[in-house]
């Protein structure tokens, strides 16, 4: 039997950010999370199983990695292995349509593509739920692209993790009109990986406390925004959330700054453009890249706005997205 398959995942951005981990093997994290999936930002990933491979190889956008890329990639299908009786070595070919490493969510359609590949591979067949817990395994964004739309990150209380996983709050239909412009400025691989970045922050800043304090809070209103297609509520509490957890960044010792000066530009812009009346927000993960949301209806306008800016290297649009699903297309 070919013990071969291919799954697509969505990346996913977060409206309420994950930062900080309760458990860093199995990835738990310290507060619950909310993302959008997005429709154009994906990863594609191809894994065989076979018994006749002499080590396993991971070939990522077109080159073999090797060192602690790779072993992430194996720790994973190690774990995958777990629901079978024999371990074999495998291939696995992986393609984004987007720059990695970049703050651009890459390890979380990573996980969630090389989790449902690698599973289905195996001839195992588990459950949404199942399938969010172990890509939560790989990076814990992964959980979250596992559903489409717009999703919870239910951050659990049981020690062995298995009330952490992602719930789907809505379907990608529900708001077809919340838009993602995600700007470009660097595709440079950062130099601080959020693993390890979060768990100096959760040592070192003292705002981590309180960032822990409002989540709850942001959580609940973020969930009523996106229930109520409330825009304002939702873009406010984004942003005000991406600025606190980068507040703990930048309050960690040594200091975390992913903000580049381009970024700076286009918040700046954002907020200009909300003084002229134009109702849009910004959020920012582990990297310097700036996104930013709005309605449909504005979208054109603030992309080209943005475009104009000398910082912004390259545009994408996002919209809701889909859960990661199977393919026959295969890289390999
Ligand atoms: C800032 O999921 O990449 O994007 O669990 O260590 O793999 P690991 O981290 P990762 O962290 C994502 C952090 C974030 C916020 C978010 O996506 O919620």
């Amino acid at each position: 039997m070919l013990m071969k398959a291919t799954a697509i995942a969505n990346s996913n951005i977060a409206l309420v950010k994950y930062w900080g981990k309760r458990n860093s093997d199995l990835i738990l994290p310290y507060n619950s999370s909310i993302s959008m999936t997005l429709d154009s930002l994906n990863t594609k990933t191809t894994v065989e199983f076979n018994k006749e491979f002499s080590d396993n190889e991971v070939i990522i956008n077109g080159k073999t990695v090797e060192g602690e890329e790779k072993a992430r990639v194996v720790h994973h299908l190690d774990l995958l292995q777990e629901f079978v009786t024999e371990k074999v070595f495998a291939k696995v070919k992986s393609e984004s349509n987007f720059p990695k490493k970049a703050g651009l969510a890459s390890s979380a359609s990573g996980f969630a593509a090389l989790t449902l590949a690698g599973i289905k591979a195996l001839d195992q067949n588990l459950t949404t739920k199942e399938l969010s817990i172990l890509s939560r395994r790989g990076s814990g964004s992964a959980s979250r692209s596992v559903l489409g739309g717009f999703v919870e990150w239910n951050k659990g209380s049981l020690p062995d993790g298995s009330d952490s996983h992602a719930i789907q709050i809505e379907k990608e239909d529900h708001w077809p009109e919340l838009s993602m412009i995600v700007t470009i400025i660097s595709t440079e691989e950062k130099k601080v990986s959020s693993r390890v970045g979060m768990s100096q922050t959760v040592k070192t800043s003292p705002f981590y406390p309180a960032w822990l304090d409002t989540i709850e809070s942001d959580v609940e209103k973020m969930k009523k925004a996106i229930s109520q297609k409330d825009f304002v509520l939702l873009g406010q509490i984004a942003e005000n959330n991406a600025l606190k957890m980068h507040a703990t960044m930048h309050t960690t010792v040594p200091p975390i700054i992913y903000w580049e000066s381009g970024s700076l530009t286009i918040m700046k812009e954002v907020i200009t453009l909300r003084e002229e009346g134009k109702e849009c927000y910004f959020t920012m993960d582990a990297g310097p890249q700036v996104k930013i949301l709005c309605l449909e209806d504005d979208l054109e306008v603030i992309k080209s706005r943005v475009n104009k800016l000398d910082v912004v290297r390259d545009i994408m649009i996002c919209h809701p997205g889909k859960q990661t699903s199977l393919t026959d297309d295969h890289l390999f």
